[in-house]
């Protein structure tokens, strides 16, 4: 799949991982097992054993080492076989050994770093400081490419159309959409509101305005599937059982806001979106132009980087 090269992409929630547990999913093109070493670190493999290709998920986790549910073979968290029960006697082959995809955590996710160097830092991340956004996280699955979420999120003149029943009652159509860049930052917005959104690319985007921040994470599963993770920040209650409850009730009015977005995006071709693939973009959609030039400027197919090219991923 294409991604952006050397970039850390939000790929699962930190509670998604259980400890003593593998998890199958797809992810980033790839069928992955996760699972969470001795010391707790999450680690991803590509979930096919090298022995005869059985899905390492369907297996067990024994001393932060997974094995395979079919013939029992062992592997380290960073992807050696360290047993073969048929062959106690027999040295081991460097070739049975997973094909591995860097991880971390930060931020109550789970991050898959997409090479080809080795990553250069913790995954950045917006500041929240003094803001909580216990009981408010929920998911949602788009069968579309997670540029295209991405793309429904850095447009502003969808507002008073889409929306017209919620956030964009009333709204006017913004006539000027500032769109600056820095670097990974696309920061966008109205000149008439004065509302300006950030994009962190690849994967997350904040509302930072009024007492309640909007949150996403855009999950890659592959070309043509993706799904929102989302968070309501705020700081207006910290007493626990109520900072969960308005959580709560952020996330059903973000989970209305977000169907009406799916209607509409989810009847655009499904696949991966480019500068120059036919539509007509014009001045207002200048965030989904900065957002397409920086992501294409930078493209690297993960399968290559990871060796699995000529191999069924
Ligand atoms: S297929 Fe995994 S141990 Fe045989
Ligand atoms: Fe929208």
């Amino acid at each position: 799949m294409m991604l952006v090269r050397e970039h850390w992409y939000v790929v699962l929630s930190s509670g998604e991982v259980p400890d003593g547990k593998p998890l199958g999913t797809r992810r980033l093109g790839l069928d992955l097992v996760v699972w969470r070493d001795r010391e707790g670190q999450p680690r991803a493999a590509v979930d096919r054993c090298p022995h005869r290709w059985a899905k390492l998920s369907l297996g067990r986790i024994v001393d932060g080492c997974v094995e395979c549910p079919f013939h029992g073979w062992r592997f380290e968290a960073d992807g050696s076989c360290t047993s073969i029960p048929a062959h106690p006697e027999r040295p081991i082959s460097g070739a049975a050994a997973l094909d591995i995809l860097p991880l971390t955590e930060a931020h109550g996710f789970i991050w898959a770093w997409v090479g080809p160097g080795a990553p250069d830092g913790p995954p950045p991340f917006f500041d929240f400081s003094g803001y909580t956004c216990a009981g408010s996280a929920f998911t949602a699955e788009w069968p579309v490419s997670h540029t295209r979420s991405v793309e429904n999120q850095l447009d502003f003149t969808h507002l008073p159309f889409v929306h017209r029943g919620s956030i964009g009652r009333g709204l006017p159509v913004d006539k000027e959409v500032i769109t600056e860049t820095d670097g990974d930052l696309i920061r966008f917005g109205s000149a008439d509101s004065g509302i300006m959104i950030d994009f962190l690319g690849p994967s997350i985007w904040r509302l930072p305005t009024g007492p309640v921040w909007q949150f996403l994470a855009f999950v890659p599963v592959d070309e043509e599937r993706m799904v929102y993770y989302s968070r309501s920040y705020q700081r207006m209650i910290r007493v626990p059982g109520l900072s969960w409850m308005l959580g709560k009730v952020g996330a059903v009015f973000s989970q209305r806001v977000l169907r009406e977005d799916e209607a509409v995006v989810c009847s655009q071709p499904p696949g991966a979106t480019r500068l120059r693939m036919g539509e007509l973009l014009v001045p207002s959609d200048g965030p989904i132009i900065a957002y397409r030039r920086w992501r294409e400027a930078q493209l690297v197919d993960l399968d290559e980087v990871l060796g699995l090219k000529g191999t069924e991923s």
